[in-house]
């Protein structure tokens, strides 16, 4: 049963949700990108089980395969049964699986639904252009076509959009630098973005928030990778 109308999908992690001022909002594109183990997923999994939590469900597209109930069972404790009966998964296994996916979201998305996660959203769409370079250009226009289309799926259906993307370190001469995978065509779309870096700890991760349509006082914290998901508190 839906108890509440929700405007925002917590993370259920404190700092993270102070900073986004509640979380993620309903209507929008969310991007959490970074690196590999840096916890994109575990704060994806943390907001279905919010979602969950009030009711309602969430469409998890899984194109990297990465989901694990066990993971799940960890973050949703007692009530993972319950939790698990509201998220929803899907397994696309090529970009072109991934269009089809997008394509017919609102056959699926009923009012039930108040978040879409895409984790991650360039996978395939990288698989695709390693295998056929020379059709880059296209691939990079289907990119954005499924991303336009994800914007719009937010606003109609009223959900929050939240998509996760993995980047590499770039050695760049004096400086390594972290760009995402179809940066610019992510960065246009997504309203509220977030940055996960590694610290030399390798339980410790920081998150930036790195564009919000309202940019809070808090602009960063501290995360630790934990059991029962990512944890942090924000030092006033
Ligand atoms: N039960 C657990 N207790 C502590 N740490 C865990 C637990 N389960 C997973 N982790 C760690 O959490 C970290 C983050 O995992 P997660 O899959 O969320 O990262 P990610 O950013 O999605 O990585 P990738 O880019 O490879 O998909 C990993 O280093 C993993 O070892
Ligand atoms: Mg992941």
């Amino acid at each position: 049963m839906c108890v509440t109308v929700l405007q925002k999908i917590p993370t259920g992690c404190e700092a993270v949700d102070k900073i986004l001022e509640g979380g993620f909002p309903i209507g929008d594109i969310s991007l959490i990108y970074g690196e590999a183990e840096t916890g994109k997923t575990t704060l994806a999994m943390q907001c279905a089980v919010n979602c969950a939590r009030q009711g309602y469900k969430t469409l998890f597209v899984d194109c990297d395969s990465t989901f694990s109930a066990r993971r799940l069972s960890q973050i949703a404790s007692e009530d993972f049964k319950d939790i698990a009966e509201l998220i929803i998964l899907m397994r696309p296994n090529n970009f072109s699986e991934q269009a089809v996916v997008i394509d017919q979201l609102t056959d699926y998305i009923t009012k039930s639904f108040r978040l879409l996660v895409v984790d991650t959203i360039t996978s395939l769409y990288r698989a695709k252009v390693a295998e056929h370079p020379e059709e880059t250009f296209q691939l990079n226009r289907e990119l954005n076509r499924q991303i336009a289309c994800l914007a719009q799926v937010a606003k109609t259906q009223k959900i929050a959009v939240l998509l996760i993307s993995q980047v590499r370190s770039v050695f760049n001469e004096a400086y390594i630098s972290i760009e995402p995978v179809g940066t610019r065509v992510l960065k246009f779309w997504a309203d509220t973005i977030i940055v996960m870096k590694p610290t030399e700890n390798p339980r410790i991760i920081k998150a930036i928030l790195e564009k919000s349509p309202k940019r809070a006082r808090h602009s960063f914290c501290h995360l630790r990778i934990e059991k029962t998901g990512m944890r942090g508190h924000l030092i006033h």
